[in-house]
């Protein structure tokens, strides 16, 4: 297989989704092999202490890879070798076959995180086929049963994160508040994705800028309680991994979180992430008290549902093709 006609897909391997959208992923050719691996710079210390999060959207990336490549005809498979010295995960490398998936390059690009309001959460039959998905990877996908328990519970997790000079400080870097910020087309969180009106992004970042000053006066309670989103619709479902998963399995369960993501677009749902929840140690536990399930278990948690206009799309730092 010609490694070259995989470059050529790059811009749309570059949809997969990213914590912050730091996009973290870096690939390189070498030996008739594509070595994935990630940058330093783009990992995200204060908010992802653990690198959870970074290695479910290096295993996402891995996936849409795969899918990109099949939909493509070029057969392609991913031999893991997870090295955290060397920051690498594995390689794509030529196989006999093509990657078996049912998803298409159309649905990598038309994926999108949505903050937005839902009109509906998943039926049942949606939520069966998401934790089909899990079960085949040795996890599960559980729903919230008392969605209305968490508004307590993320106003916490939002009031110990911005109670976090560290990670305030670098979710500042990952924000794009503003159209003229020179990385807004390129990665982070921009005003329009976070579904903030222009006001509203100007007061965030003012509130932001004056941190430092705010922070003992009760920033931290005001930016948590300036949120609701479980006011805006959907359920509230749980990624549970199996039990002592590691490292190299956190990054397998970012392709399975992707493969459920898409199942969701497929469907025509969509997923807002809530990793606040389980960042949190308190509300962590607490949450996993609410499912019967060992906090160390859960994974990721989004809000899903059925979108009332679709959402914007985010940046991408490979964005023509
Ligand atoms: C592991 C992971 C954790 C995420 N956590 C959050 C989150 O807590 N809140 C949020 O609004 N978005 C979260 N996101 C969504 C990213 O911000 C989003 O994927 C990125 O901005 C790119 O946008 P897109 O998904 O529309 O392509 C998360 C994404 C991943 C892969």
């Amino acid at each position: 297989m010609d490694l070259a006609a995989f470059r050529a897909l790059e811009p749309f391997c570059w949809r997969a989704p990213s914590a912050h959208n730091t996009q973290p992923w870096r690939l390189r050719y070498e030996s008739g092999a594509i070595h994935v691996g990630w940058h330093a710079a783009h990992t995200l210390p204060a908010a992802d202490p653990t690198g959870r999060d970074l290695r479910l959207s290096l295993g996402a990336f891995v996936e849409t890879c795969l899918i990109v490549a099949a939909d493509a005809g070029l057969r392609l498979e991913f031999i893991a070798s997870f090295d955290e010295q060397h920051r690498q995960v594995g390689r794509l490398r030529p196989a006999r076959h093509r990657y078996p998936t049912p998803f298409r390059t159309t649905d990598v690009w038309q994926r999108r995180t949505d903050r937005g309001r839902f009109a509906a959460g998943p039926e049942q039959q949606t939520l069966d086929a998401v934790d089909s998905v899990a079960r085949q990877a040795g996890g599960g996908l559980l729903a919230v049963p008392y969605p209305d328990r968490l508004g307590a519970l993320l106003r916490a997790a939002d009031r110990r994160l911005y109670a976090d000079p560290a990670v305030v400080t670098e979710l500042r870097r990952w924000l794009r508040l503003d159209p003229t910020h020179p990385s807004y087309h390129a990665d982070g969180l921009n005003d329009r994705c976070l579904a903030l009106s222009r006001p509203a992004a100007t007061g965030l970042r003012a509130a932001l800028a004056a941190y430092p000053l705010l922070r003992r006066l009760g920033l931290p309670r005001l930016l948590a309680a300036a949120d609701e989103p479980l006011a805006r619709g959907g359920a509230v479902l749980v990624l549970v991994g199996p039990a002592d998963l590691d490292r190299p399995g956190q990054v397998e369960f970012g392709r399975v979180l992707l493969r459920v993501w898409l199942t969701l677009h497929t469907a025509g749902l969509a997923a807002h992430p809530l990793s606040q929840l389980i960042d949190v140690d308190a509300t962590r536990t607490a949450l996993g008290a609410l499912l019967d399930v060992a906090p160390d278990r859960l994974l990721h948690v989004a809000r899903v549902g059925r979108p009332t206009r679709p959402a914007p799309r985010s940046a991408r730092r490979l964005g023509t093709v």
